[in-house]
């Protein structure tokens, strides 16, 4: 039996939607083979749909079979085998892949496996065809990857139809109500499942009135939502308000010891699966930002996530507790509370009281998806507690998908720290609970908004199969799926200009922007552009303590907020002294005069002065990069990152001169090399 029809996502969508990391062109090499599909069920379904797709355009052919016969000639063999000839068990995700007497032979033991066996061998391109290879066995470092929506279904009046959205409208929903175009969702499901992501959260964290009935009455919007996605093995989870019992149920309370709550948590989670059978779960931002939670009864947090947990289990449901848990009404005038340390003290005493099926979400870093941060001390501190790592692929405070930022190089950084020192655990290894990102994507043509923002999205799913993959690596993969340069004509301008654009963003971001570890010198709100003070007298707990003497936030045991004493040893020493603390975080941990000499030998001041004008160069450069590669890409893709880097360039300079100009006015203390400063 053989096919050549388009998965129904392709055609239709080719003409207007970019195919970001899967153009056609990264089909090649296996669209011009002969291919055998061998399994039975719906992901196999899907796999057969890609390779007969891929065949069409390229001239191969594809035939499924019932069983892997020898004698049947084929390049490739896909095959959903009982007996996986692997060292150690590979699960549901898992494969092999070896190259023998010129066949390539994937095998799988579960469905998704045999998917991502697939993308395997789309992304090796003409080499999975090539020499002989050893069995290689393949399989997620972390079993959950998810992706949380920022998604509101009706407008919010503040914060619009995505919540820190970059990328346009929902893909999901529009006006209040589901959008209905699945295929642009089943597509946005082919693009992560390549990309190793497996779970989509599909609603904000904040729900609102209109996203709370996702939950009970609107369940089968998100049922369809779910019915887009399930082909490309990935599974739907819902953000629900701690308070539905109250606002949808009609109860008097949502304590979560009250029976009455749980067995309407109970009832409602069982008709959540009736619609949906394999339902992710849910996600919990509670007691956070105005959001209701458990505190309101009196009662803990592990008490809130296992009143869910106790509800989606007999499913195999999960609940992702996010521990995104501090005072936002807090007094400017009050130096002894710390926002950094709430995290930390809310959840490492409830160590072990956590259901298996219950993760604790935690954010990366202390403070908020910050352009650099420490690594958060509740990582490391609970391991009787599933944790899940969050980062932000949503560029809220990297540049709003106007600038590029890849981030790769920063979640590597984090996913490879060790809370225990160089020979403990590494943080990748302790999120047992996976890795969730909040996602960047809308319905912009180019997914992301800046068509560079792609990136973010690969390469978050990438690592959350392979944590301690090398960044620059995985970025090199997403340049050569996306822009296949192998089809230029000048294949290596094109990598090395791409690689000079992407590689070193994230540092040259830093570098105009919040120098040593400071953060949040955003505009209030929005968070776009700079404005030092702008949370400075704020209720929002992110201060920098800038004065005419020094800058920066004392945190340390001896004298400061204590936060520093939040680390396991070694980390806790490095970070209490201003003589080990790494720079790049000086003025999170240290308040600091303005002429102290950091281990680079520049003071703190002529170090903000110079990487703000560096930052900018460094813009400017990577735009001429840019411009030089016009023959090489796809016009319009040029044209949208060109502009872009208008608004960068012009970004950074504002950057450079309200800081420059605000610690000149501050400390009095001219340039080294008297450029101009305002
Ligand atoms: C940030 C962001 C909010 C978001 C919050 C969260 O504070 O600005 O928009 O709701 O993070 O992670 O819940």
């Amino acid at each position: 039996r053989s096919a050549r029809t388009a998965p129904a996502a392709l055609t239709p969508l080719a003409d207007h939607v970019d195919p970001a990391w899967l153009p056609s062109e990264a089909f090649r090499a296996l669209g011009s083979r002969r291919t055998v599909v061998c399994g039975t069920g719906a992901l196999v379904d899907t796999v057969h749909g890609e390779v007969a797709w891929a065949c069409g355009a390229f001239g191969g052919s594809v035939v499924r079979a019932e069983e892997p016969a020898d004698d049947r000639p084929c390049d490739l063999l896909l095959h959903l085998g009982e007996r996986l000839d692997a060292p150690e068990p590979l699960g549901d995700e898992g494969f092999t892949l070896v190259r023998r007497r010129g066949r390539t032979t994937v095998t799988a033991a579960g469905q998704r496996g045999l998917l991502y066996g697939l993308f395997h061998v789309v992304r090796l391109g003409e080499a999975a065809f090539g020499a002989s290879r050893a069995r290689e066995a393949h399989r997620p470092a972390l079993a959950s990857r998810m992706l949380d929506h920022w998604d509101n279904v009706a407008v919010h009046p503040v914060m619009g139809q995505v919540e820190r959205g970059y990328a346009g409208g929902s893909l999901f929903w529009r006006d209040g109500r589901a959008r209905g175009d699945l295929e642009r969702v089943r597509t946005y499901g082919r693009l992560l499942a390549a990309c190793g992501i497996n779970a989509v959260a599909v609603n904000n964290v904040n729900v609102h009135a209109t996203e709370a009935h996702l939950l009970t009455d609107r369940i089968g919007e998100v049922a369809e939502i779910a019915g887009a996605l399930r082909p490309y093995g990935i599974r739907t989870q819902l953000s629900v308000t701690f308070a539905a019992p109250l606002v949808l149920g009609g109860l008097a309370t949502a304590d979560p010891l009250d029976e009455a709550v749980r067995a309407w948590w109970a009832e409602a989670t069982g008709r959540v699966y009736a619609a949906i059978p394999d339902f992710g779960g849910y996600v919990v931002k509670a007691d956070s930002e105005g959001q209701p939670g458990p505190f309101a009864y009196g009662r803990s947090h592990a008490d809130g996530a296992n009143l869910l947990a106790d509800a989606l289990a007999p499913y195999g449901g999960t609940v992702h507790w996010r521990a995104f848990v501090y005072d936002h009404r807090q007094d400017w005038r009050d130096r002894s509370t710390d926002r950094a340390r709430a995290a930390y003290d809310h959840f490492v005493p409830l160590d072990g009281r956590f259901r298996d099926n219950a993760v604790l979400q935690v954010k990366h870093g202390p403070m908020d998806f910050q352009v650099r941060e420490p690594v958060s001390p509740v990582i490391g501190a609970m391991p009787r507690t599933r944790l899940a790592v969050e980062v932000q692929a949503t560029q809220e405070y990297t540049g709003q998908q106007r600038h590029v930022c890849a981030l790769a190089p920063m979640w590597s950084q984090v996913l490879r720290w060790r809370p225990e020192g160089a020979t403990g655990t590494s943080v990748g290894e302790l999120a047992r609970g996976g890795l969730v990102a909040v996602s960047n994507a809308g319905d912009d043509p180019y997914w992301t908004g800046h068509p560079l923002a792609q990136a973010n999205l690969y390469t978050v799913g990438r690592l959350g199969w392979q944590p301690d993959a090398d960044p620059f690596g995985l970025l090199d993969e997403w340049i050569d799926l996306t822009f296949t340069p192998a089809r230029t004509e000048a294949p290596e301008r094109l990598v090395a200009g791409l690689r000079a654009v992407l590689y070193r963003s994230w540092r040259t971001y830093e570098k105009y922007t919040a120098p040593l570890g400071v953060g949040f010198m955003v505009q209030p709100g929005h968070h776009y552009g700079p404005s030092v003070d702008g949370y400075e007298y704020s209720p929002w707990g992110t201060y920098h303590f800038a004065d005419r003497d020094g800058v920066g936030v004392d945190r340390t045991r001896a004298t400061g907020t204590g936060y520093a004493g939040q680390y396991a040893k070694p980390w806790a020493e490095v970070y209490e002294s201003p003589d080990t603390c790494p720079d790049e975080l000086l003025l999170f941990f240290h308040h600091v005069p303005y002429g102290h000499v950091l281990h680079s030998g520049r003071t703190v001041i002529q170090h903000i002065y110079d990487t703000h004008f560096e930052g900018v160069a460094e813009v400017e450069e990577a735009r001429q990069v840019w411009a030089s590669l016009v023959d090489l890409v796809e016009p319009a893709r040029h044209t949208r990152v060109a502009e872009r880097y208008e608004e960068q360039l012009r970004g950074a300079r504002e950057w450079r001169d309200h800081i420059n100009s605000y610690f000149f006015r501050k400390s009095g203390v001219p340039d080294a090399h008297g450029r101009r400063i305002h």
